[in-house]
């Protein structure tokens, strides 16, 4: 716990002005997110009191059934950014296509992306959600702005975070310099740095993977998750804790905070999709904050943020967490 209060605000001008790390549009851009989350947050903790529940009765470009809170947070995202003045698009794992900022001259020079709400299932029986985002630089040379523009490695991102909707409310943020956390102060109504430098230990004895899906599994993912299941007595020679709590960003956040691998892998349910979670607004900026803090994190065969996007809602394998258990991991996918 750092004991002055540091305001996020201050934070991202010491980032700016102290360290070079970023611009002054990009620090009030990431002002800009960090007041949507914070309205979000407040949507979120209304829960039945708010007309915030339950389903929409829509479905979105990937098929899935809306939540209500998946389209407030969306709408709540762009609201905020269409105003904050520092962004040219946005795209949004809600919307078909890019989200132009109409008519602002000289024209933003930053892309977001971003999973408005995280955790969809978890909505309705008060567990932990969040939002996740991943800011680009808009490539210059030419007027407008295409799909094409946003199709970028992960290792091209300029900031990247979460922003999680639990017993606190926590923003979780890196700009390339660690990982820092701050936590939402309901009273102040700002967020308050609580933690830096946060790292992930490399060695860990908690997985996180969806085991109802074993049976789906590719060989390299079923052996090493036997493996951990044969505990003490079997090769890695000690016992092993599960968790899934169904909301990658807390699965993420107990990671940052004390380790873990966490992994939704390819399987033979959909063979012909890489995976469920898409790699622009959930696999980037997780794999970012992830090796920001120590950790690592591969689609099985490949980093992820080395992994050249070809669309907009592409879907991707992921492992991430402890350095030495994704590691372990992707050897196995090597030998098999
Ligand atoms: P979203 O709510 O944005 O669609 O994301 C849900 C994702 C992710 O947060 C979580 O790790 C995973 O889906 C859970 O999937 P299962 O229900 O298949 O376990
Ligand atoms: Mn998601
Ligand atoms: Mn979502």
């Amino acid at each position: 716990m750092v004991d002055h209060r540091i305001s996020l605000t201050r934070y991202l001008v010491e980032q700016q002005r102290v360290h070079g790390h970023i611009p002054s549009e990009l620090r009030l851009l990431l002002e800009v997110v960090a007041r949507a989350c914070k309205r979000i947050s407040f949507a979120v903790n209304k829960g039945e009191l708010g007309d915030v529940m339950g389903s929409a009765g829509t479905e979105n470009v990937q098929g899935e059934v809306q939540k209500k809170l998946d389209i407030i947070a969306n709408e709540t995202l762009i609201e905020a950014n269409e105003w904050g003045g520092h962004l040219a698009a946005m795209a949004s794992e809600e919307m078909e296509g890019i989200y132009v900022v109409p008519n602002r001259y000289p024209q933003g020079e930053y892309l977001l992306m971003f999973d408005p709400l995280d955790g969809s299932s978890n909505i309705d029986v008060n567990v932990s959600i969040g939002t996740i985002f991943s800011v680009l630089k808009k490539p210059e040379g030419h007027p407008g702005v295409h799909d094409n523009d946003f199709l970028q490695p992960g290792n091209c991102q300029v900031a990247a975070g979460y922003c999680i909707y639990g017993p606190q409310t926590t923003l979780v943020l890196t700009v390339g310099d660690g990982v820092a956390m701050f936590t939402l102060d309901r009273e102040q109504g700002s967020f308050v740095l609580t933690r830096e430098n946060v790292r992930i230990p490399e060695d860990t004895k908690e997985f996180a993977i969806n085991m109802s899906n074993v049976r789906h599994w590719d060989a390299p993912v079923k052996r090493y998750i036997d493996e951990c299941l044969a505990g003490e007595d079997g090769p890695r020679g000690k016992n092993f804790n599960m968790r899934w709590i169904a909301s990658m960003v807390a699965d993420v956040h107990r990671i940052l905070c004390r380790g873990g691998i966490f992994m939704y892998p390819w399987d033979k349910r959909e063979p012909r999709k890489p995976g469920k979670l898409r790699l622009m607004y959930e696999a980037n900026p997780m794999g970012w904050l992830v090796e920001q803090a120590g950790g690592a994190a591969t689609n099985g065969r490949q980093r992820i943020l080395d992994i050249q996007p070809t669309q907009l809602h592409e879907r991707v394998s992921v492992i991430l967490g402890s350095k030495n258990e994704v590691e372990r991991v992707t050897g196995y996918h090597a030998e098999a």
